[in-house]
């Protein structure tokens, strides 16, 4: 050894090969979430991921950072290899979107700052001047208005057709799109659903949708003419409100699956981010243009959804049984109109999606009371245990008014066409005891 070379304590290991499957069987999303995507001997044996607080990655070489710059600009087909920059990626975000990507059975996913960089920069990605985006309603309000009023802008226009909508509708509004799309210049460059929709759970046929897209000549098979992609119309949808473990919309015809972390992935109230699922090449320009903004998730973020991630499944069950519990008290109580949740449809098209496409019902819905805002908010403000706050998928119980939060963002006709009245006052159910959530239900409804 010469004078100026350093002899390690300990002899560097090899990364070691990771186990998804023992004599045949698959490994479960909630056995994954302990290891994948980690290789404890790269980080001097630490058992659980570190954080990794740099801005940027040393090359081996010049030449290794060339090859890296090649991949990230495209100028080299396949990608980075490797670390460059915390702009375009890193090792706890790396582990993260591996881990987002099992749940959903995806190939490839990508984690950002929140849901709402997530699905801004996905329908960036993809529209241009010109084209039109077919969306669901209702929307979350922030994405309605990052359509409505931001794309817009830039010469992108939309068109919407209610959640439960027929095939028939759903036809109909995608000949409208071609239609707009050909007098505008463009394609139609997106179909963006939300289901359940926030706040009123209104369910999307995804399968219908995915047929629809096809026989309006939008799908892969037909796009390889005419459309510069040649990928055709991505089907995407926001899964916040039963992701991941009580819808799977990619096995449904979904290509892109979208993603509020803030609320059940996180599941705490304690951080704020987002993620998109797919295909390698669903994500690909969308990770061209996270790399170009920026607004990937930072490493605290991604370490914290990490260890979220380990109990996200128990916290789920646990939420989804308290939230039978205490609907099915709230159901029968006389001061209540009634029920957006999932788990006592009333209408038979919804029922019929929700049993094609649904796993469980989730803990978050709808609570009609008898009355307008006035009874809402003195139920709101009765409240013991139940916080009053906006944002759900907590491991606490939150309930807010979207009407007047929200929502309120939403032109009042609009709002009415929803069904997102006065009268509406949004639960999420966390993980504490349902009687006790039951009592502080009970005495909040003797105020109303
Ligand atoms: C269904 C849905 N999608 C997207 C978002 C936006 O997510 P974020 O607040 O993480 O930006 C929210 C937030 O409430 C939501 O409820």
């Amino acid at each position: 050894m010469s004078d100026n070379e350093i002899d390690p304590t300990t002899p560097r290991k090899n990364p070691k090969r990771e186990v998804k499957s023992i004599g045949g069987r698959k490994l479960q999303p909630s056995t994954l979430m302990m290891g994948h995507g980690y290789d404890p001997t790269l980080s001097e044996g630490s058992l659980k991921a570190p954080i990794f607080l740099t801005s940027t990655f040393a090359f081996e070489s010049a030449a290794a950072g060339k090859r890296h710059f090649e991949g990230i600009t495209g100028k080299r087909p396949g990608g980075a290899e490797g670390l460059v920059y915390s702009r375009f990626n890193a090792p706890n975000q790396e582990i993260l979107e591996d881990r987002l990507a099992v749940w959903d059975g995806a190939e490839d996913a990508l984690s950002f700052s929140s849901g709402m960089t997530a699905i801004s920069i996905l329908m960036m990605a993809y529209a241009g001047q010109g084209d039109v985006i077919v969306h669901s309603g209702p929307l979350y309000a922030a994405s309605e208005g990052f359509v409505a009023k931001w794309l817009s802008r830039w010469g992108i226009s939309y068109v919407d057709f209610p959640a439960g909508a027929s095939r028939e509708k759903i036809d109909e509004t995608l000949e409208k799109a071609k239609s707009m799309a050909s007098e505008n210049g463009g394609k139609v460059c997106m179909i963006y659903l939300e289901s359940p929709g926030n706040p009123t759970n209104a369910l999307v046929d995804i399968e219908a949708v995915n047929q629809a897209r096809d026989a309006a000549g939008l799908g892969s098979a037909q796009a390889a003419e005419g459309d510069s992609t040649k990928q055709g119309c991505p089907i995407a949808i926001d899964n916040t409100f039963l992701g991941p473990l009580w819808q799977r919309p990619l096995e449904h015809g979904a290509d892109i699956v979208a993603y509020s972390l803030t609320k059940y992935v996180g599941g705490h109230s304690d951080l704020v981010a987002g993620s998109i699922a797919g295909a390698k090449k669903w994500m690909d320009p969308v990770r061209a243009l996270r790399n170009t903004m920026g607004g990937i998730c930072d490493p605290h973020t991604a370490w914290m959804l990490l260890r979220s991630l380990e109990t996200v499944e128990l916290r789920m069950q646990r939420a989804g049984e308290n939230a039978v519990k205490v609907c099915a008290f709230l159901s029968k109580h006389a001061k209540v109109e009634g029920l957006g949740y999932l788990g006592m449809i009333k209408d038979d098209r919804q029922q019929d999606i929700y049993d094609r496409h649904c796993l469980g019902a989730g803990s978050t819905f709808s609570l009609l009371l008898k009355g307008g805002e006035a009874e809402c908010f003195r139920f709101l403000d009765a409240l013991k245990i139940a916080k009053l706050a906006v944002s759900l998928g907590g491991t606490e119980t939150l309930a807010s008014h979207p009407a007047s939060m929200t929502h309120l963002s939403v032109a009042e006709g609009r709002r009415a066409e929803l069904g997102i009245g006065d009268n509406l006052v949004r639960i999420s159910i966390g993980i504490e005891d349902a009687d006790d959530l039951i009592a502080d239900f009970e005495q909040a409804l003797e105020q109303v």
